[in-house]
């Protein structure tokens, strides 16, 4: 059986762009592969971080991982803190990384741009990425657009180990949902919906209330047309809440466009709103049943044993072709 690993950051409230453009796929994935899904909070203290808060958000994305459908009997679900294999990999694979292909990393570029205090790990936190991903012997990465440029590097660096070294790590393949791998803010349809976005309205949590979620979509960024069209270059706001309704309704966009032929933004907005709130309903509602109980953490615990089992076992294959220690291990 094939083995997919994938990641998210623990770095504040999940998103619809993380569930249409990650975690869906994940569920959809779980039965066919043999799956690795990570709470990557080593990635998420590259930016500071309020250390009560992470804890907070660490936990709330574990459940919101069950709470969409992962199957703990299925896949492995951990936190990457829990499974010190990934650090050290990671610092292995800076070892191998140059400075001027992080500093090409556009996340880098964006993050880092006009702050004078910038952490070191901004820059190398796609070596640590690579590790996390390559420990498994991962074949396939479900991600969003976001990451192309990351699995890129991690891709690179994969091959470059094996060549310099022994042939040890399997090179993954990135795998892209059809639709939803990049869902557009609410507020400006041309950045990526995004977590960290200080304007809460550019984003729709999974964990959103009915009221919050219809207050958002009535005043998303649309244009004067008023026609309701799929147009990604023209209509990037329209288009991208076609694309998240027909996701959600399992409508085609064409049937989509023919049934709001001559109505309104107001009608559209109004049933999307509708649609959206009634498919997180019973995810939020799995939510708070999961997230203070004692099952989340059995399931973390094991997940985090199983993690440690495999990773530690190619983490002893790359120390030993790199010659670290005294002997073989
Ligand atoms: P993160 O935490 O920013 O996002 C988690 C996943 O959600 C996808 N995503 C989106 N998809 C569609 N539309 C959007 N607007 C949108 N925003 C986010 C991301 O592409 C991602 O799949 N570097 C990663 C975390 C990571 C990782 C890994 C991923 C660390 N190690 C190993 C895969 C494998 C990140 O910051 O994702």
């Amino acid at each position: 059986m094939k083995t997919i690993f994938s990641g998210i950051q623990p770095s504040g409230m999940i998103t619809l762009g993380n569930y249409l453009g990650a975690l869906k796929q994940f569920v959809e994935l779980q039965n066919d592969y043999n799956c690795f899904f990570c709470i990557v909070d080593q990635h998420a203290i590259t930016v500071p971080q309020d250390p009560q808060k992470l804890r907070k958000n660490i936990r709330s994305l574990a459940a919101l991982y069950l709470a969409v459908g992962i199957d703990p009997e299925k896949a492995t679900l951990f936190i990457q803190s829990e499974v010190p294999a990934h650090a050290q990999a990671g610092w292995m694979m800076q070892c191998i990384s140059y400075i001027g292909e992080l500093e090409r990393m556009t996340q880098f570029k964006d993050k880092s741009a006009g702050k004078d205090a910038v952490s070191a790990s901004l820059l190398t936190y796609p070596p640590l990425m690579a590790a996390d991903i390559l420990l498994y012997n991962t074949d396939l990465v479900p991600v969003g657009d976001d990451q192309k440029q990351h699995m890129e590097l991690t891709r690179d660096l994969a091959e470059r180990f094996n060549k310099k070294y022994n042939d040890i790590l399997t090179i993954p393949e990135i795998s892209l949902p059809k639709v939803g791998a990049r869902i557009m803010s609410l507020q400006d349809p041309l950045k990526k919906m995004s977590k960290s976005d200080p304007n809460q309205k550019g984003f729709i949590s999974i964990l959103d209330e009915p009221n919050q979620i219809v207050k958002k979509i009535k005043s998303a960024v649309t244009d004067s047309e008023g026609i309701i069209r799929f147009d990604k270059d023209n209509k990037p706001g329209v288009s991208n809440l076609l694309s998240i309704y027909s996701i959600l309704s399992g409508q085609s966009i064409a049937d989509l466009e023919a049934m709001y032929s001559g109505k309104g933004y107001g009608d559209f907005k109004g049933d999307l709103a509708e649609v959206v709130a009634n498919y997180l309903k019973p995810i939020q509602e799995k939510y708070y049943h999961l997230v203070d109980s004692s099952e989340l953490d059995e399931i973390l615990d094991r997940g985090a044993e199983k993690a440690n089992a495999v990773a530690n076992k190619t983490l002893k294959k790359m120390e030993n072709a790199m010659g670290l220690g005294r002997k073989k291990r």
